[in-house]
């Protein structure tokens, strides 16, 4: 009781503050969201995602040794398919972007960690995650589909397959096609919890993904819910996922806090498009100051309990860490 406690005795120099920290930020947790296409030499900037930019293979190799000389351990990959149909049969073509993608950072970089992002919605001429029939997104075709593409990206070199369809039994589906394929040792990080988010704005125009007609309400959490999170979390794992996520981070870090305490398995966040842009835009104007605002914004997430953060900061918070 003041005037015996004081809490700021322990906040007068850095050092100090340094030493009592409950939280730490490394470039080690964090995994580096990147976007790749079919060509060569392209290195084209997304306009609602300033900073972020469609590569093809070989600007992605160069893209991946910079990060990697800030510290940068692991990355996700997305895919722009050459040509979209209703079942999105790019996404499991051996030759699709993705899949030389992995490749080709597997031969350069054998020391990092590659993720490809299982879904097809960037594939499909409609947009959805699913297979569509009368309006509405089939769960059970669709399982299939992710497996086939989880395979194939596995096949490639994939150490991580990470599927964000929110389709029932996809886990399931997708451990049972990697072990028949002897593909035993490739990991599954489900996007476990995903709510149908606002926040995916930016990411839509980058994928170029969004739905032609509808929403993913009938498929993605609805945000008013963390119960049913803990549901799908439980679910995820007793189907063999290996780690799971919570997606977006910043509006759900309750529902972080409440994974990390129900279960005891690496927990990824997913620091979303709309969260990196709409922080982007206010330091552009002048509103924040944006180097602190990343930090602060990172370790809050560590903070409510995520092992992991995937992030489109993650090069520029590797390179502020390593100062
Ligand atoms: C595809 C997918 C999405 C994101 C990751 N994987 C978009 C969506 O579900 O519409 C969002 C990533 C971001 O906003 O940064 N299912
Ligand atoms: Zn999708």
């Amino acid at each position: 009781m003041f005037p015996l406690s004081r809490p700021r005795r322990l906040r007068r120099t850095p050092a100090m503050r340094d030493l009592v920290r409950e939280t730490t930020l490394d470039a080690r947790d964090l995994v580096y969201p990147l976007f790749v296409r079919h060509g060569k030499g392209l290195k084209n900037e997304i306009k609602s995602m300033p900073g972020n930019y469609h590569f093809s293979p070989d600007r992605l190799i160069e893209e991946v040794g910079e990060a990697m000389e800030e510290g940068i351990r692991a990355v996700l990959l997305f895919g722009l398919p050459e040509r979209k149909d209703p079942e999105g049969s790019e996404a499991w073509a051996d030759d699709a972007a993705v899949q030389t993608a992995v490749r080709d950072l597997k031969r350069e970089f054998s020391d990092l960690i590659v993720i490809t992002d299982v879904c097809l919605c960037e594939y499909t001429s409609h947009g959805h995650c699913g297979v569509v029939q009368d309006g509405e997104v089939l769960n059970d075709p669709t399982l299939d589909l992710l497996a086939r593409a989880a395979v194939s990206h596995a096949q490639a070199g994939a150490d991580i397959v990470a599927p964000s369809d929110m389709m029932d039994g996809r886990v399931a589906a997708i451990r049972r096609g990697l072990d028949e394929a002897e593909l035993d040792q490739v990991s599954i990080l489900s996007y476990a919890a995903k709510y149908a988010s606002a926040y995916f704005g930016p990411f839509r125009d980058a994928a170029d993904s969004a739905p032609q007609f509808g929403d993913r309400r009938a498929y993605q959490m609805d945000p008013a819910n963390a119960e049913e999170a803990l549901v799908e979390v439980g679910l995820d794992l007793d189907e063999g996922a290996d780690m799971v996520m919570v997606k977006p981070a910043l509006p759900y870090l309750d529902i972080v806090r409440m994974v990390k305490d129900s279960f005891g398995v690496p927990l990824a966040a997913y620091n979303v498009s709309g969260e990196f842009s709409m922080l982007v835009a206010a330091a552009e104007r002048g509103w924040i100051d944006r180097e602190r605002a990343v930090l602060e914004t990172l370790t809050s997430i560590r903070r409510a309990g995520a092992d992991i953060i995937l992030t489109y900061h993650a090069r520029e918070a590797a390179r502020l860490l390593g100062k």
